[in-house]
């Protein structure tokens, strides 16, 4: 029940209207009985969302698209490392006092790293976009050694430079995979309704692999598919959404996550869409 001493919390984005978000952090209030409701606000200044922020006292905001770059400069602190890759998805506020972090990394290391260690692994990474640059930075601060390949080779270039991958290439490049430990697919290949496609052919993988395909729609992608057939390991892609809203949650709350119950609430909405 939603009182005058409710704690508000909220997504920040344009468009939001099919955000998951509020029905998996509120699921997660629920689960708890906590005083906390998280709505989502459709915003175009984000600016006057910042100023907003400190005014109404809002104690915590999820930031997506298009603002997770752009939100930074009306931030007084920005984490370290949301300040490497170059984007913000959270944004606490502490005291009037707004912090900016990037839980998509913590949620995407956290959904890798309960399946394998990524200290001395070959991995190969798929994609050179936004989500590319948050695990390749990840990859290569955690030890990895690096491969980044793209269909663009010219984006695949710059991001190796950019986060000091060790090699890169195109897709005629794909041959690495078949002696590497950890495969990232960042790119949006065989998502729905395109859910037929994948970048990788099966023969290149194998019982040693561990695929990690961030696409979460389908729940369960041909390249996931694919490769737990050939004998590997598999992360699913709503795990890195799962666990960075779980990270969210704690720093919004205080409280530890009902991980459980927001993965059910968010497995269950994901599944309804189609
Ligand atoms: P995000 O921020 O989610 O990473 P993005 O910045 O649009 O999204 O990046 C999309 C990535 O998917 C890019 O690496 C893109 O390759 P290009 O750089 O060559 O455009 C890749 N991608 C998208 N559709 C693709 C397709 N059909 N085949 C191969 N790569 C594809």
């Amino acid at each position: 029940m939603v009182r005058a001493d409710t704690a508000v919390c909220c997504l920040i984005g344009h468009p939001v209207g099919h955000s998951l978000s509020p029905l998996v952090h509120n699921a997660g209030y629920e689960a708890l009985g906590l005083n906390f409701v998280y709505l989502a606000f459709d915003v175009t200044e984000i600016k006057l969302a910042m100023d907003g922020m400190r005014g109404l006292g809002i104690r915590g905001a999820g930031i997506t698209i298009p603002h997770k770059i752009a939100v930074m400069k009306y931030l007084d602190e920005v984490d370290s490392l949301a300040r490497e890759i170059g984007s913000v998805n959270t944004v606490i506020n502490e005291g009037s006092h707004l912090r900016g972090l990037n839980t998509d990394y913590d949620g995407a290391f956290k959904a890798l790293e309960e399946i394998t260690p990524v200290e001395g692994k070959r991995a190969v990474l798929l994609g050179a976009g936004g989500t590319a640059l948050t695990l390749a930075t990840g990859l290569k601060r955690k030890g990895a050694y690096l491969t980044i390949l793209n269909r663009t080779r010219e984006k695949a270039a710059g991001l190796a430079e950019r986060v000091g991958a060790d090699a890169y290439g195109g897709l005629d490049d794909l041959a690495a995979i078949s002696s590497a430990d950890i495969l990232v697919n960042t790119t949006s290949v065989g998502m729905w309704p395109e859910t037929g496609e994948t970048l990788v052919p099966r023969e290149l993988l194998h019982p040693g692999l561990t695929v990690f395909d961030v696409v979460y729609n389908p729940l369960r992608t041909r390249l996931t598919a694919e490769a737990e057939a050939a004998g590997g390991k598999i992360v699913h892609g709503y795990k890195m959404l799962l666990y960075q809203a779980v990270v969210q949650f704690e720093l919004f709350t205080g409280h530890k996550a009902p991980a459980g119950r927001m993965e059910e609430v968010l497995v269950g909405a994901l599944e309804g869409r189609r």
